[in-house]
């Protein structure tokens, strides 16, 4: 398969860069700059990140340009054109006047391949401190803004192409045709690398590898898990060993509804109940961290005394997404991201089996492509994200069965308001939040004294950062109705206005 590598030198915009390679069809790793792979005739060119050090500072990072300079495409962004610069014998100078946000490029060299359909005044976007004040003589400029001169150069004989500017970034208007000059064009890669590629592809790498061997693995309901385990299904069938918890904190009725969508996709799937354990090591705990303990714990617990019902199992599958493997091998610092399983030896014995993890190569929107191409029903594609300790995090103070089931009804209104009114898809994560306090209220003639909840809907990217939904007055009187007067011991209905930070999306 034609691949772009990607050597990271620890800019913010590193991963756009993979995300619009990717969009192009065209597969594409990110490596630390320091531990470059083995470059097989599959690698059809190479990209250098920006960087947030200076190239000329003491302890800027220095690539091994041996085997990639001269030698494969090169397209260097931001540091990389600066540090290619310097290196050649150019100079590279702390700017004088500021360089970060929009620019527009006033002179193009349009007989240039990087540059073909990038018209005169296309916008820019830059974000350095350092500017290149002069290149070496080799080097040939084709592009620049008023202010920045060498905006890009080429290196002349090679295919070795540099630009201060960000094109991964949105604000660059031109930005992906001219990655697409560069790993189309220039690189020759195919733009093959789609859903039904990948599904082909993967099916029969795990054919190969896993061969007869049963593979154990969880179930959580959730996307991730899902595809992966429908993937791994495909390609071994009943060999595949699915274990779904029910943990009492999931969404009213989930725990069935999942369960009977995973058999009507054919998965070789175990229900497991055990509320009553969870609920029993629960009580009495208020404070959010044991909780979150208590209930990973257990579910290890769970999951080792049955893993262990299934006998010779070889592997352990897991859900885990490209964006946890570059974040533990990240130039940032890996050790101490390194998971505890890496760390055998006194561990439950299912983490002792070799992991298998087919959605490791995909970021999260190529993972629900890929489960739309397996003919995953939306309903579980395009699911909020669901926290691992469940409503345990959205009940504050202690938990009882009477209280889970009065969130879960709140939630379950909530979201199939969302639903109803053609919401649910608009916001990033909803739920409701059950508040260890009870309010004065009054209903026909009676003084009432229930509980308050909240509701909490965001809008976000990633989660890392999050607005508060601006949902509209109308729904939210309505679903505030509905939750009062079908909901018994609910008297109060607030909804959340903070934003991520300085709050978190969920309230423990
Ligand atoms: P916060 O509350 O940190 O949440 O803004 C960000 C995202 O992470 C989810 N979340 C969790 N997911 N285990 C999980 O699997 C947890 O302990 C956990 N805590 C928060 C949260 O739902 C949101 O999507």
């Amino acid at each position: 398969m034609d691949t772009i590598i990607i050597l990271d030198f620890g800019s913010q915009y590193t991963q756009l860069i993979a995300r619009k390679v990717r969009e192009l069809n065209i597969y594409c790793e990110i490596h630390p700059y320091n531990k470059i792979p083995v470059l097989d005739s599959n690698v059809k060119g190479v990209v250098f990140s920006g960087s947030p050090y200076s190239c000329n500072s003491a302890d800027a990072p220095i690539p091994n340009m041996e085997n990639i300079k001269g030698k494969l495409p090169l397209l260097a962004v931001c540091y990389g054109a600066q540090y290619l610069a310097k290196w050649g014998g150019g100079s590279v100078q702390q700017s004088k006047i500021r360089e970060y946000g929009r620019a527009n490029l006033q002179y193009i060299d349009s007989t240039n391949p990087l540059m073909k359909g990038i018209g005169v005044g296309s916008q820019v976007w830059m974000s350095h401190g350092d500017t290149i004040e002069r290149v070496p003589e080799n080097y040939r400029c084709i592009c620049s803004t008023d202010n920045v001169k060498y905006a890009g150069y080429q290196i002349e004989g090679e295919e070795t192409y540099a630009i201060q500017f960000h094109p991964e970034v949105h604000h660059s208007v031109d930005g992906l045709t001219l990655l697409k000059n560069f790993v189309v064009d220039i690189c020759h890669c195919d733009q093959s690398w789609t859903p039904a590629s990948f599904v082909e592809t993967t099916v029969a790498d795990l054919k190969a590898k896993l061969g007869n061997d049963k593979v154990v693995m969880g179930l959580s309901g959730g996307v991730d898990s899902t595809v992966a385990a429908v993937l791994l299904h495909k390609a071994i069938g009943q060999n595949l060993h699915c274990i779904f918890v029910d943990n009492g904190l999931l969404r009213k009725n989930e725990f069935e509804s999942v369960l009977e969508n995973y058999k009507g996709m054919g998965l070789n799937v175990k229900g497991v109940d055990a509320k009553n354990r969870f609920y029993s090591l629960l009580a009495g705990v208020t404070e959010p961290e044991k909780k979150r303990k208590i209930i990973g714990k257990t579910f290890v617990d769970v999951f080792d005394e049955e893993s262990k019902l299934i006998t010779d199992a070889k592997w352990l599958g897991q859900g885990t997404i490209y964006p946890d493997v570059i974040e533990s091998s990240s130039v940032k610092g890996p050790s101490q991201t390194i998971k505890s399983h890496h760390n055998v030896g006194g561990l439950p014995d299912y983490m002792k089996l070799k992991l298998v993890e087919p959605l490791r190569s995909l970021f999260k929107d190529e993972v629900r492509r890929v489960g739309r191409q397996l003919g995953i029903k939306d309903e579980l594609i395009g699911r909020h994200p669901f926290p691992g300790p469940g409503l345990a995090i959205r009940i504050l103070g202690d938990i009882t069965p009477e209280k889970v089931e009065i969130l879960q009804n709140v939630d379950d209104i909530f979201i199939q308001g969302l639903r109803d009114n053609g919401l649910y898809d608009k916001v990033w994560q909803a739920g409701a939040i059950l508040l260890p306090i009870q309010s004065v209220g009054v209903m026909g003639d009676e003084r009432t004294y229930e509980r308050v909840v909240a509701l909490r809907a965001v809008e976000s990217v990633d989660g890392m950062t999050a607005d508060w939904s601006h949902l509209p007055y109308e729904f939210l009187a309505k679903v505030s109705n509905e939750i009062i007067n079908r909901v018994k011991g609910v008297n109060r209905v607030c909804y959340d206005i903070s934003s991520k930070p300085p709050a978190t999306i969920e309230w423990e």
